[in-house]
Formats: C-alpha cells, sequence, structure tokens
C-alpha cells in the first residue's frame, strides 16, 4: 500500500532508540524527511537503510524534559519548514509502587512525559492548521487500559495523556488533523529488557525466567518487535488513516484482556 506521504516532514520525538528509532525508520522508507530528536541525537538502525532513504533520517538534539530548550528547539524547526506529522514520545519513568510516589516526582514525570509534550503539539499545530493537514501520533503505553503492576507513574501520567489527545482530536478534526494514541504492549526495546531486569532483581528469578513468564502471558506467545509497532504509527501518520481520529490503538498481541 502507498501510505501517500512521500515528501512530508515529520518529528519524532524519543528517536534515538527503541520505538522512536524504528518509527523513524518506518517514516522515512515511506519518503517522509524525519527529523529525529533525543539528548543523544542518534538514531538506531538508520545507518543500515539504504543510502537515499538514511538521508531522510535527520537526528537533532532535544531534551523533552527541559521545556525552554524544547520550545527553542521546535521554534527552529519551524523556521526551516513545516511538520506534517508529530510523534510524541519520551523515555518512560522508574519502576516502582505508586503509594509512595511525592509530588515533586509526579510533576517532574508529568512535565516529561505529558505537559512539554502537549507543549510541543500548541507550537506545531497551528502550521497544521494553515495547511489543513496534520498527524499527531503519541506513545503511551497498554497500562492505560490495563494498569501494569509496579509502573504507578507510567499507568497514571499516561491515563492523562489518552483524556488531552481525545480531547484535541475533537477541536481539530474539521482542520484535516488526526490526533491518534498507540497502546504499546510488550514491544522489545532495550526499555523492555531493562524493565524484566528489574524484576528479575525485585523477584529474585533470572531475567530469561521473568521474560519467559512475560511472554506466556501474552495471546500471541512473544514480544512484539520494534519494527511491527512502527509500521502501525506509519499507517496513523499516512494519508491512508486520513479517517481515523481520536482513537487509542492497541499493539500488544492481545495482552490486553478486555475488549
Ligand atoms: N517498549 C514497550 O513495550 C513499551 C510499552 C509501554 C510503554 N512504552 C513507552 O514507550 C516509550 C518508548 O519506549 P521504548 O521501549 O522505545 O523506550 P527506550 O528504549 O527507553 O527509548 C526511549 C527513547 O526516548 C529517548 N529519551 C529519553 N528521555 C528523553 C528526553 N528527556 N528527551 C528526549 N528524548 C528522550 C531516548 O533517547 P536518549 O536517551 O538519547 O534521549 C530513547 O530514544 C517509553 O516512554 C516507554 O515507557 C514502551
Amino acid at each position: 500500500m502507498d501510505l501517500g506521504i512521500a515528501g512530508r516532514r515529520a518529528l519524532v520525538l524519543g528517536a534515538s532508540r527503541g520505538l522512536g528509532a524504528a518509527v523513524t525508520n518506518a517514516l522515512a522508507q515511506e519518503g517522509v524527511t524525519v527529523l529525529a530528536g533525543s539528548r543523544s541525537a542518534r538514531s538506531d538502525g538508520a545507518s543500515s537503510l539504504p543510502e537515499e532513504v538514511r538521508a531522510l533520517v535527520r537526528p537533532i538534539a532535544v531534551d523533552v524534559s527541559n521545556r525552554a530548550a524544547l520550545t527553542a528547539t521546535i521554534a527552529a524547526i519551524l523556521g526551516q519548514g513545516p511538520i506534517d506529522i508529530l510523534v510524541n514520545n519520551s523515555g518512560g519513568p522508574p519502576p516502582g509502587p505508586v503509594r509512595a510516589v511525592e509530588a515533586q516526582v509526579w510533576e517532574q514525570h508529568f512535565a516529561a512525559m505529558a505537559a512539554n509534550l502537549f507543549e510541543a503539539t500548541r507550537l506545531i499545530l497551528p502550521g497544521m492548521i494553515e495547511r489543513r493537514w496534520g498527524r499527531i501520533i503519541t506513545i503511551a503505553s497498554s497500562g492505560v487500559e490495563q494498569p501494569i503492576p509496579n509502573l504507578g507513574i507510567s499507568n497514571a501520567v499516561r491515563a492523562a495523556i489518552v483524556g488531552w489527545s481525545k480531547t484535541l482530536s475533537n477541536e481539530v478534526a474539521s482542520d484535516g488533523i488526526t490526533v491518534n494514541v498507540v497502546l504499546p504492549g510488550r514491544i522489545h526495546t532495550q526499555r523492555v529488557d531493562e524493565l524484566d531486569a528489574a524484576a528479575a532483581a525485585r523477584s529474585k528469578q533470572t531475567m530469561q525466567a521473568v521474560a519467559t513468564a512475560s511472554r506466556a502471558s501474552i495471546p500471541a506467545g512473544r514480544y512484539g518487535t520494534a519494527e511491527e509497532f512502527a509500521s502501525v504509527v506509519a499507517f496513523l501518520g499516512s494519508e491512508r488513516a486520513s479517517y481515523v481520529t481520536g482513537s487509542r490503538v492497541r499493539v500488544d498481541g492481545g495482552a490486553i484482556r478486555s475488549i
């Protein structure tokens, strides 16, 4: 299927590795110029792309937890040209129970995972509205539908993202802009390895035992690949997905038990 977005320009945040890097590469393979933002300004996997695709990936340094730096970077990006596709993503919070989280820690993670992404979107939206075309995709977590034990901050902050995204989708649908949230279940990235290692240390099991049990709990019987996840995001970012908005899209191998 031709996704119909060759020549478009995207900003992917949290793009140096894992889900963000895979989304960057998937969009570039569709002919999209991708500004791939992260603190380290790399983009994993881009070096194995064909040269003409790799040339479309432009790593940029940006720290989404630093609002002033983020807004300055977005102003500079918009000074060079429009953004048609925005993929809101960032690093996940540390694991832990929710009951002991102090207000200051909530504020810190809400800023990095939610408020600063809302602000990035606010700055990019006027250009999309003017051109009457835009795609805003935010990566959240299956934890918003089925809270994940010991990932309290993620479960809570990401629920706010879903409310924001749905409200925004209604406000801009008639401007030709779609706004959707994607919910990864267990997609095999470095973060998932780190979470499995932390769970192994807590439960005094091997990491392999934790991962095996985790895979067995998923109807598909395995973790997803970052490429499988990225294909869904690329579709939501495409011309073909023009009538999909205000949705939460699961990419979880059936892990969420409810319908
Ligand atoms: N993988 C899954 O199955 C899964 C499931 C549910 C939710 N999620 C969530 O989806 C997001 C991506 O997951 P992932 O597995 O790809 O995570 P990951 O492997 O930890 O990658 C996180 C990415 O975000 C970037 N990043 C982190 N902090 C940043 C900051 N302050 N400013 C800019 N970029 C930042 C990192 O690059 P730098 O370090 O270079 O900045 C990296 O590129 C995370 O928030 C995660 O919690 C993932």
